[in-house]
């Protein structure tokens, strides 16, 4: 089977999971991007925009999320962006449980994709992946090898919002990424 055939099965499975719907609102958000992509963002979890368009980071921290990867002088196309929590929460912020069922659903994607490297957009994305709590301003910017993987911890684009200061260090962050390609 094609990876894209491949993804959109897990697509239809994250559409029909009573446990990724629970206490949840509005359209499955799977994912999107290349199924070759070299380059996978994770973030948190759909928000209100992502539910009622059923794709990942098309709100305003999606937006410049978009803009950040081409102003690090990657192409949009060529990478794939998800979140481990693939429903809006109603609750906003996913609980442990959430994140721990999420991932299933995203590893099976990782496994398909087998991007070089994957940016850990905020702490619910590191703490999904790399399975331990961490301080995104102190640990920004760093590298991890781990499960035979690599991974850069960045902060999630809802921080630079109200922060040119941030913004620049997520670019930063971002500008490594052509460089480990
Ligand atoms: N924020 C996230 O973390 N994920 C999305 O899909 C949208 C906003």
């Amino acid at each position: 089977m094609l990876k894209q055939e491949q993804l959109d099965a897990i697509a239809q499975q994250i559409t029909r999971c009573r446990v990724c719907r629970r206490r949840k609102i509005g359209l499955p958000v799977p994912g999107e991007g290349s199924p070759e992509a070299e380059v996978v963002f994770i973030g948190e979890a759909p928000g209100k925009t992502e539910a009622v368009t059923g794709r990942p980071f098309v709100g305003r921290a999606g937006k410049l999320l978009r803009q950040l990867i081409k102003e690090a002088g990657l192409l949009e196309e060529k990478v794939y962006i998800t979140s481990p929590v693939k429903y809006f929460p109603k609750h906003l912020t996913p609980t442990r449980e959430e994140i721990e069922h999420g991932r299933k659903h995203l590893e099976e994607q990782l496994a398909i994709i087998q991007p070089k490297i994957i940016v850990l957009l905020g702490r619910v994305a590191v703490l999904a992946l790399l399975k331990r709590a961490v301080a995104i301003a102190k640990e920004h910017g760093i590298i991890v090898e781990a499960d035979d993987r690599r991974y850069l911890i960045a902060y999630h684009p809802a921080a630079p919002l109200h922060s040119p200061k941030v913004r620049a260090e997520l670019l930063d962050d971002f500008k490594k990424l052509k460089n480990l390609l």
